[in-house]
């Protein structure tokens, strides 16, 4: 994979000492109604850039969007103030946040300021030319460290990119990067995809992709129904989608046209309803009635799927098995979480669902591998380029001559 310019190279090469950096990162994390912030990954993964540039001696602006604001229109709910604090009680100094900031942001170096909200800025998701020239000309270099956003083609995150006198990767950013196509370029085998959730239309083009990569392809939750329907296997209540039984049966196929395999569940857990505290029932996958909803693999599904984790030697896992957020559908995303924790082999994992999953069972530690993108994540494991990527490999490739 051709790799952008990284910011710690720009540094070594003292490109960066005195000068104004701009760093896009994605700091969009979840708040409450009061703005307090529910979860910090995102802060914690972009600290690591805003240190180095403050150690390189530059004047340093850090920006980020949070949600999805009208363009041209400040709401106190958009701002990046609550971020802006939670920074600097991270950094042990003050994170001053500048608005209006792009006709100018006045700073010298070893200073530090938060750009507010860039999706305010009308221009921003249209990737505006004029907006992205402007903001290239507050800075001497860019840096994108938003890997989580990576996905998107806007003015912080493209436009700006290919005007900035320099542009490059930030360490997270690179280590994203560097974390997928390791599972992506050349995986140590066997490949093992663990993809979960509900729905097989929301990861159709992941399956797809991965369904000519990966040795085992493990599907859970409800698009693990939809593949037990296309095996030809009562599902019940559950929910599945029968349009996209023939899709499934595809990628089965295509999978066994290489000897690699989607293992289906033997047995599952059904219930009448999905909550806390309901009756449940172990039952062949072959033994599902009309009236179960099957919402998390068996205990036998679980151990012979830990035991091909166990073997592997690349996991990447986005997706949990079953309904987990409700105790009695948990234990096959737990058991899969443990497995992945246990397995000797260089793990990947992404995505908000997979991330709770990670966190409930304490398992971080012990993955190779997290990423902080949601949409990034899956347009990586779907084989699509990355636009905020790509215009930094034109920037290096200008570079490197
Ligand atoms: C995310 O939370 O996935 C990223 O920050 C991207 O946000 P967006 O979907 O609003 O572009």
């Amino acid at each position: 994979m051709k790799m952008p310019l990284s910011f710690s190279d720009l540094i070594a090469q003292g490109l960066v000492q005195g000068r104004r950096v701009l760093i896009r990162s994605d700091l969009n994390v979840p708040l409450d109604t009061h703005g307090a912030i529910l979860e910090d990954t995102r802060i914690r993964a972009s600290l690591a850039c805003v240190r180095m540039a403050l150690e390189a001696g530059a004047a340093v602006m850090i920006t980020s969007h949070l949600g999805r604001p009208k363009e041209g229109v400040f709401r106190p709910e958009d701002s990046l103030a609550p971020v802006a604090s939670h920074l600097a009680a991270l950094l042990g100094r003050e994170v001053p946040l500048r608005s209006r900031w792009v006709e100018g942001v006045a700073i010298r170096p070893g200073e530090l300021v938060m750009l507010e909200n860039c999706r305010i800025n009308p221009g921003e998701k249209g990737n505006d030319e004029l907006l992205s020239r402007k903001m290239a000309a507050l800075c001497d270099v860019y840096v994108n460290d938003a890997f989580g956003t990576a996905h998107r083609a806007e003015a912080t995150t493209h436009g700006i990119a290919r005007y900035a006198p320099l542009a490059c990767a930030g360490p997270l950013l690179a280590a994203e990067l560097q974390a997928l196509s390791r599972v992506l370029a050349a995986p140590k085998r066997p490949l093992v995809a663990i993809v979960g959730g509900s729905k097989v239309s929301t990861k159709l083009t992941v399956l797809r992709h991965l369904a000519d990569r990966v040795d085992q392809l493990i599907v859970g939750g409800g698009i693990a129904n939809t593949f037990m329907l296309a095996a030809g296997l009562p599902v019940g209540h559950s929910l599945v989608e029968p349009g996209l039984v023939e899709e499934a049966g595809a990628v089965m196929a295509a999978m066994r046209a290489r000897g690699a395999v989607v293992p289906i569940p033997t047995d599952v857990v059904v219930a009448g309803r999905i909550a806390d505290n309901v009756p449940t029932q172990v039952k062949a996958a072959a033994a599902v009635s009309g009236d179960d909803m099957i919402l998390d693999i068996g205990p036998e599904t679980s151990a012979l799927l830990a035991a091909q984790i166990q073997a592997a030697g690349t996991i990447v896992w986005n997706g949990p098995m079953g309904v987990f957020e409700h105790a009695p559908f948990a234990s096959g995303t737990e058991a899969v979480a443990r497995a992945i924790a246990g397995s000797k082999a260089f793990s990947v994992a992404g995505g908000g669902e997979t991330l709770a999953a990670i966190a409930r069972y304490g398992v971080a530690a012990h993955i190779g591998y997290i990423s902080t993108g949601g949409g990034a994540f899956i347009e990586m494991l779907e084989g699509k380029a990355l636009p905020a990527v790509e215009a930094l490999i034109v920037r290096a490739e200008e570079h490197r001559g």
